[in-house]
């Protein structure tokens, strides 16, 4: 049978993330103002039944991986039984969330048992006075406590994203891959990107990998092990550094941190990822200034064919990269939390 979804660029698409929502429980000063955004009406948000026949569709045409983002996803009602129905479908999906763990306390253990394979979590800062200036909500705890549900509900591996920015959290970032070592979870860094809601992204503002690794190889000897799969992040075994008695014995491999480097170091070549927005809009790519309007052919009472051959067709043309760095880039219409991150 082979590949069924493949652009010019000669990619396979296999992993399909889904925006449930493009609200969020937290207002990060790098993604959305204090006063959040302009919501997507409830109308045009896709319902679950919609849901789960395009993603129907997507496994039929060779989508392997199902991740679903928001926004915040758990701001959603009814997200347990939403993955309840995804898992049925044939062959099954790996079914994953990102999330900034706000809720999952509560949530960790339906989601598991609803057939969840693994989260991952939003965490910048182990400091609760800056967690509350940088997401403008005191809800440290609620994260912590979100994580450790997710571990006791059997969901693994938990990885952990952190966007560094320079005045708020660069100088932390030894600490917090202290932290991933001895509570294993798998810690990753994440270069900023022009994705943001109020344009504070600049190239020269936004902390690099580079310097990343220079801040981290202060405190801890790194050797770097390279993509795993199509994930985006380059990883690194941690050889040693502070506390090492003190690390918890990783399930498989060797410790590691990550770094996602989408702006210096570009993974493009290999992506195999394509984006539902909450409201049934299909993007190729996070940077992409064109959609492809899915909800209006579902709505129109078109059959399974008719919306596979619309996809088919957008992922022919999925461009070949972001271009952050090229001459004359535009950051999209759309933030990063209406696209799904
Ligand atoms: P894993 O399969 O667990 O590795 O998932 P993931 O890392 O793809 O998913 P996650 O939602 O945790 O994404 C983490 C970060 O990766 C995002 O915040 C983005 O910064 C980056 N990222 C995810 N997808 C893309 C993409 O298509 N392009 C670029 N440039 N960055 C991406
Ligand atoms: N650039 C990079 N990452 C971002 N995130 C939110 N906005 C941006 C941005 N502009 C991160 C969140 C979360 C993940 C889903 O995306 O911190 O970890
Ligand atoms: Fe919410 Fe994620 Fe944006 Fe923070 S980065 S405000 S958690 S959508």
């Amino acid at each position: 049978t082979g590949p069924v979804l493949i652009d010019t660029f000669g990619r396979r698409a296999e992993d399909l993330r889904i925006s449930l929502t493009d609200k969020c429980s937290l207002r990060c000063t790098y993604c959305m103002p204090a006063e959040g955004l302009n919501w997507l009406p409830a109308t045009s948000v896709l319902s679950d039944d919609e849901l789960v026949r395009l993603a129907g569709i997507f496994v039929s045409l060779g989508v392997r991986t199902i991740r679903l983002t928001g926004g915040e996803p758990l701001v959603r009602a009814g997200v347990a039984g939403l993955v309840a129905r995804l898992a049925t479908l044939d062959p099954k999906p790996e079914l994953s969330l990102t999330t900034n763990a706000i809720s999952l306390a509560d949530k960790a253990g339906d989601l598991a048992r609803s057939g969840l394979n693994r989260v991952n979590v939003s965490l910048d800062t182990l400091d609760r006075a800056k967690f509350a200036a940088l997401t403008r909500r005191d809800r440290l705890p609620d994260v912590i406590a979100g994580l450790a549900a997710a571990r006791a509900a059997g969901l693994r591996p938990i990885k952990v994203n952190a966007v560094l920015m320079r005045e708020q959290n660069l100088t932390e970032a030894p600490q917090l891959l202290a932290w991933a070592l001895r509570t294993g979870y798998r810690l990753r860094f994440i270069e900023h990107m022009p994705l943001d809601a109020d344009h504070l992204w600049t190239m020269e503002g936004m902390v690099t990998a580079a310097e990343v690794l220079d801040v981290l190889s202060e405190s801890f000897e790194l050797r770097p092990l390279g993509h795993e799969g199509h994930a985006p992040s380059e990883d690194f075994e941690v050889v040693d550094g502070p506390g090492r008695a003190d690390w918890v014995a990783p399930e498989n491999g060797p410790h590691r941190v990550g770094i996602i480097a989408s702006v210096t170091r570009p993974f493009c070549r290999d992506c195999d990822r394509l984006r539902l927005t909450a409201d049934g809009q299909l993007r190729t790519c996070l940077f992409a200034h064109q959609e492809t309007d899915l909800r209006a052919l579902l709505r129109s009472g078109a059959g399974d064919d008719e919306i596979a051959e619309l996809i088919r067709t957008a992922v022919r043309a999925k461009p070949a990269g972001h271009g952050i760095n090229a001459p004359g880039f535009r950051q999209p219409e759309r933030t990063m939390s209406a696209i799904g991150g």
